[in-house]
């Protein structure tokens, strides 16, 4: 328990102390100009998920997937620290946290609130609000070392309300002790270099033959000294041990495609001096009410015409379930760490991994635990609808086991 404590800390730490660069980023940046009205105007589209629960990071790629819908809009106002960001998309399947898979949900996300109410509390990390032109994570020394250094044009912290199908996640009682009036939790966003594969989700190490680790900080690609990605996490207070990173909730989600944008019309941006004062359920309902225009104005964006939207509907209603983005995903985070390279049931012949397409139809000396096209004789499937497997944890959800029969019935195409 204490060792699980501590290493919390260690990564809530290394977050904070990146705050620290920040803040003295921004006491030179401000000798710059007093340009405030027109700040930072962005539009994200094109969502890309990466990783779920227990793996949000997904350095290997595996578990990174592209998203149909999505967009993350940021209005951001580094000379004054305040701005306002809010973002929506879908997810088809999802593992959220250890207890909780969404099918189909609509995640909100709105940042209203940058910098700091207690400058005596953590007072170099919050009071650097917005952050521009820095290095960040990798060997900076600034964030932690969960990514490779990366270019930011525009960072930034702050509380993260997040609603899932409309209804609000519980955040923690206080930021840096004032109430949490907003049942907030925490996000980190940038608009940065990217350091992954845009299309296979891959963040190499320097040499390009194996995903960069959090071990090796400077083992990494050279970094372009251009952004290209909007990249979203929000984390839970709570500390899990079994994730990485260690929260026992985290989303994390890039948008690919990011172009400049008009400043919103007629927003008030809220500071902490208004934050006792304020109105919450109608700031809420404003900016909610907000999210649901521009979300009503990118889907016009990006689908003018009717016909291509009922066609793309409807292929989605067929049954074509891919390996790589449906399949694999689930025995990468239940099972693969049981059943993959450093695997506790050893190597095929003998021992079952599920870590590739060719393991996974391979099998074990025993049995060829998945028959193509018979998912009801498939020792694979047997074993997930007893719940004999996984061996930890709770049993994959019904969704999940059907899902992969109906892979198994399709012939178990490495698709
Ligand atoms: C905590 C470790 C652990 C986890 C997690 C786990 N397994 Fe297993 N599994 C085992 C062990 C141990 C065996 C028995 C050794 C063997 O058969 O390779 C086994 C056996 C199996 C077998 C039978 C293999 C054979 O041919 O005899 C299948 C199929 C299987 N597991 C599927 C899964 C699937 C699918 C998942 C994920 C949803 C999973 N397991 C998760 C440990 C685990």
């Amino acid at each position: 328990m204490e060792k699980k404590y501590l290493r919390g800390l260690f990564i809530s730490f290394v977050l904070l102390s990146g705050i620290v660069f920040i803040v003295s980023t921004r006491l030179t940046d401000t000798a710059k100009g007093q340009d405030t009205e027109n700040g930072i105007h962005l539009r994200g589209t094109m969502a890309q998920q990466i990783g779920e629960y227990p793996d949000t990071m997904a350095l290997d790629g595996v578990g990174v997937k592209n998203l149909d819908d999505g967009f993350f809009e940021l209005h951001l106002d580094p000379e004054n620290d305040t701005g306002l960001m809010f973002s929506r998309f879908s997810v088809d399947q999802y593992r959220l946290d250890a207890d909780t898979v969404l099918n189909d949900a609509e995640i909100t996300i709105i940042f209203p609130l940058f910098g700091s109410p207690v400058p005596e509390a953590l007072a170099d990390y919050w009071q650097g609000g917005i952050a521009e032109d820095i290095f960040l994570h990798g060997d900076t020394g600034q964030e932690a070392p969960i990514i490779p250094k990366v270019w930011s044009e525009v960072a930034t912290w702050g509380p993260a309300l997040v609603f899932i199908d409309g209804q609000q996640i519980t955040g923690v009682e206080q930021i840096l002790g004032v109430p949490n009036r907003f049942d907030a939790l925490f996000g980190h966003v940038m608009y940065s270099s990217n350091p992954r594969d845009a299309q296979t989700g891959f963040v190499p190490n320097a040499s390009g033959d194996a995903p960069f680790s959090p071990a090796r900080p400077a083992d990494y690609q050279p970094v372009v000294q251009e952004a290209s990605v909007i990249n979203m996490l929000v984390r839970s207070e709570e500390i899990d041990d079994n994730a990485f990173p260690a929260f026992s909730l985290l989303l994390h989600f890039d948008f690919l495609d990011v172009v400049p944008i008009e400043p919103l019309p007629d927003v008030e941006y809220l500071t902490y001096d208004m934050l006792e004062t304020v109105d919450v359920e109608s700031a809420v309902t404003q900016w909610l009410s907000l999210v649901d225009d521009t979300a009503a104005l990118v889907a016009e964006i990006e689908s003018p015409d009717e016909p291509d939207a009922v066609a793309s509907n409807d292929s989605a209603a067929g049954t074509t379930v891919s390996f790589a983005e449906d399949i694999q995903p689930i025995f990468q985070t239940r099972c693969v760490f049981c059943h993959g390279p450093e695997s506790i049931v050893g190597s095929p012949p003998n021992g079952l991994q599920l870590d590739t397409y060719e393991n996974v139809i391979l099998g074990s000396s025993f049995l060829p635990d998945v028959i193509p096209g018979d998912p009801d004789n498939s020792t694979l499937m047997i074993m997930l609808r007893t719940g004999t497997m996984p061996a930890l944890g709770d049993p994959l959800s019904e969704d999940e086991i059907n899902l992969i029969a109906e892979w198994i019935r399709a012939g178990a195409p490495n698709n």
